[in-house]
């Protein structure tokens, strides 16, 4: 099995990238196990989940909310979880957020792992520590920074996941491209989304290399105090628009990206080009660049937004495609470029 061994704040974390549900049995002790997963996965693999100690949470988005943690733990009480108890999330970034929340605050403290089914779980949300949960619409605003002791990558999970959710897994492979790797922008904008669904070496090698770029920024910067702020490239706008218009992640994150460039092309020179060739790698992969917005209802949510400092957003901008750089810029300017451009 191929895995690979990292340390955050100085405890080890392991990655396995080739596994499988042997492997899981072997990692983990059932007894003292406890999985959480939702709905959709429960539903589409119950012989899995019938063999362990599952809590199952309701599907989507709008269940990270505190309401779940709450019924979450009334759970652990009654299946009797203790500091010894491992929490295993088996699901997408909305389980694994919940899972390493819960982790962090049941009895102070106990230890989690995770196994991300969606592609953008995968490649992102499981990685790097982040466990968050929204607060009504604005979006992961508690939450708190803490490690898996692993990261399992079981790929056959993928076959059950919606062609949507594939779709959407392509924006945070697209940012990754955008901020850090401009050789894997133009791979993708060589091959297509059916071509890497039916070549599983491809694929495997698409993952492998998206979570390389995720765990190296981390590393470098587990507390995102610098490089890691790079990652939140087309979510500052992304994440406003995601709960006010109910989007996929996914569809949040393409259309921030893509105002982004456009703020970018304003105050950072962005060639327009550029910007062209993201519209159009992101329509590649069968994600919208554009939507009506309430400009005045966005900006209100950006004035929440956790990158801001005082008077300023620190704002991820492109310099050129594969070259990332954060950027403050006044509340005001921003919202005379709300106004006039976007
Ligand atoms: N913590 C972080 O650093 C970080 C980073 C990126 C995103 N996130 C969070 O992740 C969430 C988005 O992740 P997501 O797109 O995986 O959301 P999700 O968990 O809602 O999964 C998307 C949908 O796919 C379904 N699904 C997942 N895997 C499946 C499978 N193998 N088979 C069938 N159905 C499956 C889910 O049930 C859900 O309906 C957001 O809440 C976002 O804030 C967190
Ligand atoms: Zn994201």
């Amino acid at each position: 099995m191929k895995s690979r061994e990292y340390i955050f704040s100085g405890k080890n974390m392991s990655i396995y990238l080739d596994a499988n549900t042997e492997t899981i049995e072997k990692l983990v002790n059932k007894n003292r196990c406890i999985v959480i997963t939702d709905s959709n996965l429960f539903a589409a693999h119950p012989y899995f989940f019938s063999q362990w100690k599952t809590i199952v949470i309701p599907a989507g988005e709008i269940h990270k909310q505190q309401s779940t943690i709450d019924s979450i733990i009334q759970q652990l009480i009654k299946l009797e979880a203790d500091r010894k108890t491992l929490l295993l999330g088996i699901g997408g970034g909305v389980v694994t957020d919940i899972t390493g929340f819960v982790a962090g605050i049941y009895m102070r403290g106990v230890s989690f792992a995770l196994i991300p089914t969606s592609l953008l779980a995968m490649i992102d949300a499981a990685i790097g520590g982040k466990n968050g949960i929204d607060v009504g619409i604005y979006k992961n605003l508690i939450g708190l920074i803490r490690q898996p002791d692993f990261i399992l990558y079981d790929h056959s999970f993928l076959h059950s996941l919606p062609q949507e959710e594939w779709i959407n897994g392509f924006a945070e492979i697209i940012k990754h491209a955008c901020i850090k790797d401009v050789q894997l922008f133009e791979f993708l904008e060589k091959t297509d989304l059916h071509a890497i669904q039916s070549t599983p070496h491809l694929l495997a090698t698409l993952i492998d290399k998206n979570i390389a770029i995720k765990t190296n920024i981390v590393q470098q910067d587990e507390f995102e105090q610098a490089d890691r702020k790079l990652l939140n490239y087309g979510h500052t706008i992304g994440h406003a628009i995601e709960n006010l218009y109910q989007l996929p992640h996914g569809h949040a994150i393409s259309i921030g990206m893509v105002m982004a460039a456009t703020i970018s092309e304003e105050i950072n020179q962005f060639a327009s080009v550029e910007k062209q060739r993201l519209i159009q790698l992101l329509n590649h992969y069968h994600l919208p660049t554009t939507i009506a917005i309430d400009k005045q209802k966005v900006f209100d949510i950006l004035k929440m937004d956790k990158k801001r400092i005082d008077d300023c957003i620190h704002f991820i901008l492109l310099n050129k495609i594969g070259e990332a750089i954060i950027q403050p810029i006044p509340m005001i300017q921003l919202e005379d470029i709300f106004n006039q451009t976007l």
